[in-house]
């Protein structure tokens, strides 16, 4: 975890680490060392109010109280990893990427004959299939793979099935609109019940797999990487380690998408891309 003794924020008087900031840490080593998760380095201050939920979700008093259950109990531990995997996504989000994609991405795409594109924390998928529906009406989908990966295997398993709350269809159909959408939103689902049902054939090209960008290494190399509004949840230096395994994942030319809250800067990787639209954090690898 980022918090160091040493650090006067989180030291008592006699430069001890305050007590809430050393059950956090070993509460973090116990997730690590018995479940394998790493999020030792994970920006604290949204670490501590997830993990404080989860304290009195389980009817714990303290941080300390809660790895005793995590320890003894998996259930619990599934409980907190969907708490710190924060999850939160959707169709078309942000639409105006959507709209800077087509413009400026896609036209680069069509100069190759097959596209591989790595959407990384896919969570439960809104994004690649939002992915899949713009490159279909680009005509750039048959020639693409997308691998979509994420760290928690329950979000993925949701994201295969392809079927989404009805109630977010209108929200989902005025970003679409608004990302420069060419069709009818609704041609791509089918209302099932509760569910809107996505059209199969936008998972043909895509392959779902966990992986976990602390811990996992490069798997293949890409032309495009997206991964938005998942480094945000990261401290400094595991951001940078993580820009090192893109910058080694993505091909020359290659195109890194970022959030709209995240960026290349202070990565020690910003001279390595040139910017192909600074607000919708668009790189381009360049060295
Ligand atoms: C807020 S969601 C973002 C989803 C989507 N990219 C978007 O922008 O809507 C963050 C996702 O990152 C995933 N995540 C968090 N830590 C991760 C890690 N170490 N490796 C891979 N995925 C991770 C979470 O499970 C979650 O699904």
């Amino acid at each position: 975890m980022a918090v160091q003794v040493g650090d006067p924020q989180h030291e008592t008087p006699e430069g001890r680490l305050d007590l809430e900031t050393l059950e956090l840490q070993l509460l973090l080593e116990g997730v690590y060392r018995q479940y394998g998760y790493d999020f030792r380095e994970y920006a604290v201050a949204s670490l501590r109010r997830r993990v404080w939920r989860r304290v009195h979700a389980e009817g714990v008093e303290t941080i300390a109280g809660l790895l005793e259950r995590l320890l003894h109990d998996p259930s619990v531990m599934e409980r907190l990893l969907l708490d710190l995997s924060i999850n939160v996504t959707s169709m078309f989000r942000d639409p105006t990427f959507y709209g800077a994609f087509r413009e400026k991405v896609v036209p680069l795409l069509r100069t190759y004959p097959f596209t591989r594109i790595w959407v990384a924390g896919c969570s439960t998928g809104e994004e690649v299939y939002s992915l899949a529906i713009m490159l279909t009406e680009e005509g750039v989908y048959g020639r693409s793979r997308i691998y979509a990966t994420d760290i928690n295997e329950a979000v993925l398993a949701r994201a295969r099935e392809g079927v989404f709350p009805l109630d977010r269809m209108q929200e989902y159909t005025d970003n679409y609109i608004r990302a420069g959408g060419k069709h009818s939103f609704s041609e791509y689902y089918l209302a099932k019940y509760e569910g809107a049902l996505f059209e199969r054939t936008l998972t043909e090209n895509v392959v779902w797999a966990p992986h976990n960008l602390v811990q996992d290494r490069l798997f293949n190399t890409f032309n495009v990487i997206l991964c938005r509004n998942v480094m945000i949840y990261f401290d400094r230096p595991l951001q940078n380690r993580v820009h090192q395994l893109f910058h080694d994942s993505l091909e020359r030319f290659g195109i890194l998408a970022l959030g709209h809250k995240e960026s290349i800067r202070f990565t020690g990787f910003e001279d390595s891309y040139e910017e192909l639209d600074a607000y919708e954090k668009l790189y381009r690898r360049i060295r």
